[in-house]
């Protein structure tokens, strides 16, 4: 008989990317929102999944993740969740739902673990968040940060742009990066910030540093799943590199299915039930 294919396989835990990094191997993030791309991510050994409120530009077809709901989360973290992945399984805490302080956010975040099975919760901000996530982390609560360019605060940031080109702003992250760290995050997300930035957070943070345009010398990186697949339209920024393209293959296919109806093509006989 043979072996099953999950045979020695656990689920990835916070300790696992912290040896990661010790070990100097950088990993992979990838962003999911549905069972059927954890299921193929879970194949493919993706040691860590993020169900993010990117959710709402990719799938939902909001401008921006700041109308993303809870409920949006949990029902997407739930459907990540039912291809039982052994990827360590991050959702983030939407746009209000935990900008109140300490006790709205871990209520939000006790529905997300509780509700979805999932593993972790991501926060954006700094020094700001730092008594939220000694509060969720004082729960039990597996806390990933997320600095630079923050999507939630897109409006106060004057637009999806590049954080920390100053002197006074890249010490800021870089003090966040720490008094996160501190707090209790297992790793912090850094968004858009200088490639000669990065190392810089890295080296002072005592956490794992996951980078998407923020240059190569963090511990791991993060692409959304559309932008890796090139399934996505419209502006794609300097940082997404696609590894496919989708978007054409999926235009490619509905071409064809529909030239075939039209023509009679499909179905064919061997597509069809006999008597
Ligand atoms: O929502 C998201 O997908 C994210 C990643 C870009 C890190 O926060």
């Amino acid at each position: 008989m043979s072996a099953h294919p999950d045979a020695g396989r656990r689920r990835t835990t916070i300790h696992d990317l912290a040896a990661l990094r010790a070990r100097g191997e950088r990993f992979v993030m990838l962003t999911a929102y549905d069972a059927n791309a954890a299921g193929i991510l879970d194949e493919l050994d993706v040691p860590v999944l993020l169900v993010g409120d990117s959710l709402g530009m990719v799938a939902l077809g909001h401008p921006t993740t700041l109308l993303v709901t809870l409920d949006d989360m949990i029902h997407h973290a739930s459907a990540v969740m039912r291809a039982r992945p052994h990827a360590l399984v991050v959702v983030d805490l939407p746009f209000g739902s935990y900008q109140q302080g300490p006790e709205q956010a871990l209520a939000s975040a006790v529905r997300v673990i509780k509700e979805s099975g999932a593993d972790a919760v991501k926060i954006e901000g700094g020094a700001r968040v730092v008594p939220t996530v000694r509060t969720l982390v004082a729960a039990g609560i597996p806390v990933m940060g997320h600095l630079g360019l923050t999507p939630q605060s897109v409006g106060q940031l004057g637009g999806f742009r590049v954080q920390g080109r100053d002197e006074a702003a890249a010490a800021t992250i870089v003090e966040d990066a720490v008094a996160l760290a501190e707090a209790g995050v297992f790793a912090t997300v850094l968004e858009c910030i200088p490639a000669s930035l990065a190392p810089r957070v890295t080296a002072a943070s005592p956490a794992p540093t996951i980078g998407i345009g923020a240059g190569g010398d963090v511990d791991g990186q993060v692409l959304v799943w559309h932008d890796l697949l090139g399934l996505g339209s419209g502006h794609r920024p300097r940082f997404v590199r696609a590894y496919a393209d989708l978007r054409g293959a999926i235009r490619g296919a509905v071409d064809a299915f529909r030239d075939d109806v039209r023509s009679g093509a499909f179905p064919s006989e061997a597509e069809s039930y006999g008597d």
